[in-house]
């Protein structure tokens, strides 16, 4: 069973992704051509691959770890459920999960 990912662009375009259970959410956005830098590789330390997840899904996942809620302190364009996707890890159980690009992210593909 994978876990289907829907991610909404800036201009609210979908594209929706099939990802193996145990991924991260980072690799299967960058996989997908979605404009997350990523820039640390997942170490915590920059805040690109910052997400707006969907409030229906954001109550399903894990609590972000408090380093990961001062690092969203630092991103741009944070709402109440953003999340850093190189920090959630896709479980089997999930099913699914919707995320948003945040404002800006488009930026990012050098228009
Ligand atoms: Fe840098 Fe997620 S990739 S914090």
């Amino acid at each position: 069973m994978s876990v289907t990912i829907t991610f909404v662009a800036v201009d609210g375009r979908t594209e929706i992704v099939e990802a193996a259970p145990g991924s991260r959410l980072l690799e299967v956005a960058q996989n997908a051509g979605q404009p997350l830098e990523g820039t640390c590789e997942g170490q915590m330390a920059c805040s690109t691959c910052h997400v707006i997840v969907d409030p229906a899904d954001f109550v399903r996942l894990p609590r972000a770890s408090e380093e990961e809620d001062d690092l969203l302190d630092l991103a741009a364009h944070v709402t109440r459920t953003s999340r850093l996707a190189c920090q959630i890890l896709l479980d089997e159980a999930l099913g699914s999960l919707t995320v948003r690009m945040p404002a800006g992210a488009r930026d990012m593909q050098g228009r």
